[in-house]
């Protein structure tokens, strides 16, 4: 089985991707947390009415009582008021210090259950298991808890990291076509900022991936985790390398906000701010016309992205907004080749007007399936 290892200050951890692992999370819990006192499963209605009688099987066999803890699905459950809540009711079933928290579900139920765990007794065991695309590519891995404040998102949060992430990628079957594709933007942006293997296969295995073949999907996600973990192992709290994992994030957070959170899944905010990163490394001498084409093509020949109504220069102010919050300057991650990336902060704001408007046209365009 694929085994990813994290290594951060506080404790190294596992990551492990296999298919039908779900069934097998008792046992290796079991292993590794001998002194549980009681597992409490978090997640939310979708995943548990999918998955729910499979993860609780395998945990009663394995001679745990495993309890389950339902949390309101969506982002809007992603609040403080959702983490009180679910203390009160962790106090209620008996919950000590010896507990362990399942985040069981999406990028939502991670960073929820993860902040939890980082609050609750000043801190009990995690496990994440991670049951979206996004989450088991991205979400799950590197230790980012967090809830959101009206001001803005993930402004509230701690660095917690879990005893283990498993991850299964056969609970991708259930997941709708649409966020399927839109976790698949977030591997791709692994391949492009530090792994040309995974970038070729994006390029050789484009219809087996889009047919969620499961040797391909495996592969997909051990080699994006690694990745993932390599760059979390060097810098954990972001002070410079990490940053590479917002390529396509800077325009893509600015198309999100500009578009309310309504028209656009993140990971395809993401896979258009990639295409828009691309533009602007060529257009600023940062890479060749080869590359950008090749990895323009690599994202949009996923399928179509939803279409940009969003003005060019309302997306700069926003920029121009975030910069107070970092410090500034307005970071840009720019793909350099294949598996090459490059943080700039000296780009022209006609430049970043010229790629915001190709991705208009393009959205307008007839590429794609
Ligand atoms: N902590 C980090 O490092 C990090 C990184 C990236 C994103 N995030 C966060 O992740 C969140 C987005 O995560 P997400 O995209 O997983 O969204 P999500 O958690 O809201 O899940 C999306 C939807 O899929 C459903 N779902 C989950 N698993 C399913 C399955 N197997 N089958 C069918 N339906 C299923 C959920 O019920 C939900 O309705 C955002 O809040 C984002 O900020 C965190
Ligand atoms: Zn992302």
């Amino acid at each position: 089985m694929p085994q990813v290892s994290v290594h951060v200050a506080q404790r190294s951890y596992q990551a492990r991707i296999e298919n039908g692992l779900l069934a097998r999370a008792g046992t290796l819990l079991g292993d590794l947390l001998p002194q549980a006192s009681k597992i409490f499963v978090v997640t939310v209605a979708p995943v548990r009415r999918r998955w729910g009688t499979k993860l609780l099987r395998s945990l009663n066999s394995a001679g745990f009582k495993p309890q389950v803890i339902q949390m309101p699905d969506g982002e809007p459950a992603k609040r403080l008021k959702t983490i009180e809540t679910l203390a009160e009711r962790l106090i209620r079933l008996g919950a000590d210090r010896k507990a362990v928290l399942i985040a069981f579900g999406g990028g939502v139920v991670g960073d929820v259950t993860g902040l939890l765990a980082s609050l609750y007794m000043r801190g009990v065991e995690l496990v994440q298991m991670p049951t979206t695309f996004l989450a088991q590519v991205d979400a799950s891995i590197g230790g980012k808890t967090g809830v959101n404040l009206g001001a803005g998102k993930n402004l509230l949060g701690t660095f917690y990291h879990p005893r283990i992430v498993l991850i299964d990628p056969e609970l991708l079957g259930t997941l709708a076509k649409r966020a399927f594709r839109a976790g698949l933007y977030e591997a791709l942006k692994c391949g492009i900022i530090g792994d040309v293997d995974l970038f070729l296969r994006f390029e050789s295995k484009r219809a087996q991936i889009l047919a969620r073949d499961s040797v391909e999907i495996e592969g997909i996600i051990a080699q994006s985790v690694k990745l993932k973990a390599e760059v979390v192992s060097a810098d954990e709290q972001e002070g410079g390398l990490r940053r590479v994992l917002n390529l396509g994030h800077t325009i893509g957070h600015a198309l999100e906000a500009e578009t309310g959170y309504k028209t656009l899944l993140h990971g395809e905010a993401v896979a258009w701010g990639m295409v828009a990163a691309t533009n602007i490394a060529l257009a600023v001498g940062r890479t060749d016309s080869v590359t950008a084409g090749r990895i323009a093509d690599a994202v949009l020949s996923l399928g179509r992205l939803p279409e940009l109504k969003v003005s060019a220069r309302k997306i700069l102010a926003r920029l121009q907004a975030d910069k107070k919050t970092q410090g500034g300057v307005v970071h840009f991650v720019l793909p350099r080749e294949i598996g090459k990336v490059e943080i700039a902060s000296d780009v022209p704001d006609n430049v970043v007007i010229n790629a915001v408007e190709e991705l208009r046209r393009l959205s307008r365009g007839g590429w794609g399936k």
